[in-house]
């Protein structure tokens, strides 16, 4: 999705804002611009394409300014083109605006401007917010009070940074529904969509909510509210290092995430497996825990890979607390007037913790009076803020839009919130030491199959120049064949479904040929013999089968075509190592095919739009 960086300060801000923008690459984008004002000279430079094309327009023009903004656009309103990036600017070009989000009611406000001489050269809603503020300046000469008046105008989501010539002491910066912080400096402040931006410069951050807008000097900022309201804005330290957000000597993000989840899984529960009680320790859930295992029902509710986690996280949490259990897409939940009573806690998982549609969900969930639970990686994020209770997964930045480790990381809080509610229900000490035990091993069986990764890339080499895929896996690691159908599409453009092994009979049976890859994960569990049959009857038909196998399984290498084989862990935690040869075999084929896996086509890290 789209991002903003801005800088005033007294150094030059191009090169803060060019290292800002790439920070911001992985976000997803398609055009890319910033915008400077100086002493002699307010200047837009803008590109379709990459923020490497910007830097080489910047570098040819020599500026220097200690006030600017840039962005990356993700196309919403307009397709992407040098016109539609931002900053938009006023007829006079002496305002510059970025913004993230939706502006809903652009139309109106197009024509109500266009009936009072506003030309427009964009497509974009954004042009027309630059218009408004511009129409608010001319009333009240003052930046600060234009842009509140403006805003007070607009429906819909935005975090936006505002520039202006005769104001040039300070960058203005607005949110709603749109993340935005403010870095402060010694002497110089920022403003980002994204921390990642700014973490080179400071840790110190001001997250701006809903409704929000800050006037940012040089040394100094104050904030109110959108109706005036003064506000006192509390000072952030980010726990987090340029380091964790490089590549670390992979070629790609992806690949580097899906090396590291033996770490991530580590960090996501360390502290918090206590073996002599056989219980989980979530600092975060103190004080709610008998809310939740006193729920009527459990309701999980995501988006894309984190609504997979979600599927997995339903398995265990009926397993083990017998509490009723519903996932539901966040995007379809916000609106289908979900049945929601005091007695429900629901959940809500998002990497990003900026999703719009599961942000949007949980304010929805929040205004029943249901438990709201959020289970975020980003910290400090909308989500991880407007929870009352929740659990950040610790799994480190993750950089590549294809979600991995955050995945894995998710069923692991998952399985620790399963294990703490099921102690207080009937869940027995031993059995409670047994699976913080399996815990413990997790990550040694984690650096085994990451061992797999040349096997697993020879095997990707032969499906290259397939068309369509099935994955195929029943009871917990039905959800991984999802994600692992989800993880080769997103990346590799190839068509791929994921579907219970026993629903294939009913429908996908038709497809299958000597051309049809199919992936199985077939673990020795209790739907082992039935999946092993189900792999029969594509074999039967010719079908090329990949099969995720465990270590000790002697059935399955006679029918298939290729045998991955993973350590055995409890049901409930398989699909934490399930999942991996998945990701490591969407990642081959799709650099195998050239393609760009940390910025798919099309694809935002952050949806911050509906
Ligand atoms: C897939 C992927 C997306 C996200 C989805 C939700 O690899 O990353 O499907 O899982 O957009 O994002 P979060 O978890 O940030 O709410």
């Amino acid at each position: 999705m789209c991002g903003i960086v801005g800088y005033i300060g007294t150094k030059n801000c191009v090169p803060i804002l060019l290292e800002g923008l790439k920070r911001l690459e992985y976000r997803g984008y398609d055009s890319a611009g910033i915008g400077i004002i100086n002493s002699t000279e307010c200047k837009v430079i803008k590109t379709k394409g990459k923020v490497s094309e910007l830097e080489k327009l910047v570098n040819k023009e020599n500026t220097v300014s200690s006030l600017g903004i840039g962005h990356t656009r993700w196309a919403t309103h307009g397709e992407p083109s040098i016109l539609n990036a931002h900053p938009h600017v006023n007829e006079d070009h002496t305002l510059f605006l970025i913004h993230n989000g939706i502006i809903e009611n652009y139309a109106s406000l197009k024509k109500g401007l266009q009936s009072q001489g506003y030309k427009f050269v964009s497509e974009t809603d954004t042009e027309v917010l630059a218009h408004l503020i511009d129409r608010y300046l001319k009333l009240k000469n003052n930046l600060f009070q234009a842009v509140r008046y403006a805003l007070n105008e607009v429906e819909g989501t935005y975090g936006i940074a505002v520039i202006y010539k005769n104001e040039p002491d300070k960058i203005i910066a607005a949110k709603k529904g749109s993340p935005l912080v403010i870095g402060v400096g010694k002497n110089e402040n920022f403003i980002a969509s994204d921390v990642n931006a700014l973490i080179a410069h400071t840790s110190q951050v001001v997250y701006l909510e809903d409704g929000e807008i800050a006037e940012i000097f040089q040394d100094h900022f104050h904030a109110k509210t959108i109706a005036d309201e003064s506000i006192i804005k509390e000072i952030h330290e980010v726990d987090m290092s340029v380091d964790e957000i490089t590549k670390g000597g992979y070629p790609h993000y992806m690949l580097k995430e899906i090396m590291e989840q033996s770490e991530s899984l580590y960090n996501s529960m360390r502290g918090r497996l206590l073996l002599k009680e056989g219980i989980s320790k979530l600092g975060g859930l103190q004080g709610y825990e008998d809310r939740i295992a006193n729920s009527e029902r459990i309701i999980i509710s995501a988006c894309g890979t984190s609504w997979h986690a979600g599927l997995v996280g339903e398995y265990m949490l009926e397993q083990y607390t017998g509490i009723p259990v519903e996932v539901e897409y966040a995007s379809e939940f916000r609106y289908r007037h979900p049945v929601i009573t005091p007695k429900d806690t629901v959940i809500f998982i998002s990497q990003s913790g900026e999703t719009a549609d599961t942000l949007a969900a949980m304010k929805e969930a929040k205004k029943k009076g249901a438990l709201c639970l959020g289970v975020c990686n980003v910290v400090g994020s909308s989500i991880a803020r407007e929870s009352q209770t929740g659990v950040y997964i610790h799994a480190g930045p993750e950089i590549g839009v294809a979600s991995t480790k955050a995945f894995t990381s998710q069923l692991l809080v998952l399985a620790l919130i399963t294990l703490l509610i099921a102690r207080r229900k009937n869940l027995n000490l031993p059995d409670g030491q047994e699976i913080i035990q399996e815990l413990q091993t997790l990550t040694s069986k984690v650096e085994t199959i990451l061992k797999l990764n040349d096997v697993i890339e020879k095997i990707a080499g032969q499906y290259v120049n397939s068309k369509n895929f099935l994955y195929l896996g029943r009871g917990y690691n039905f959800p991984v064949a999802l994600e692992g159908a989800l993880k080769l599409k997103e990346i590799s453009y190839i068509h791929a479904e994921g579907y219970p092994a026993a629903e294939m009979k009913h429908g996908p049976i038709a497809l299958i040929d000597d051309n049809m890859p199919v992936v199985f994960i077939a673990m020795k569990d209790s739907v082992y013999e039935k999946v092993v049959s189900n792999i029969e009857e594509v074999k039967a038909r010719k079908g090329r089968i990949i099969a995720i196998v465990n270590e000790d399984d002697n059935q399955i290498d006679k029918l298939v075509d290729h045998v991955i084989r993973i350590p055995k862990t409890i049901q409930m935690l398989q699909p934490i190592l399930s999942v991996i040869p998945l990701q490591l075999l969407a990642y081959h084929i799709a650099v195998k095919k050239g393609l760009n896996v940390d910025q798919p086509r099309n694809l935002a890290k952050s949806v911050t739009v509906e």
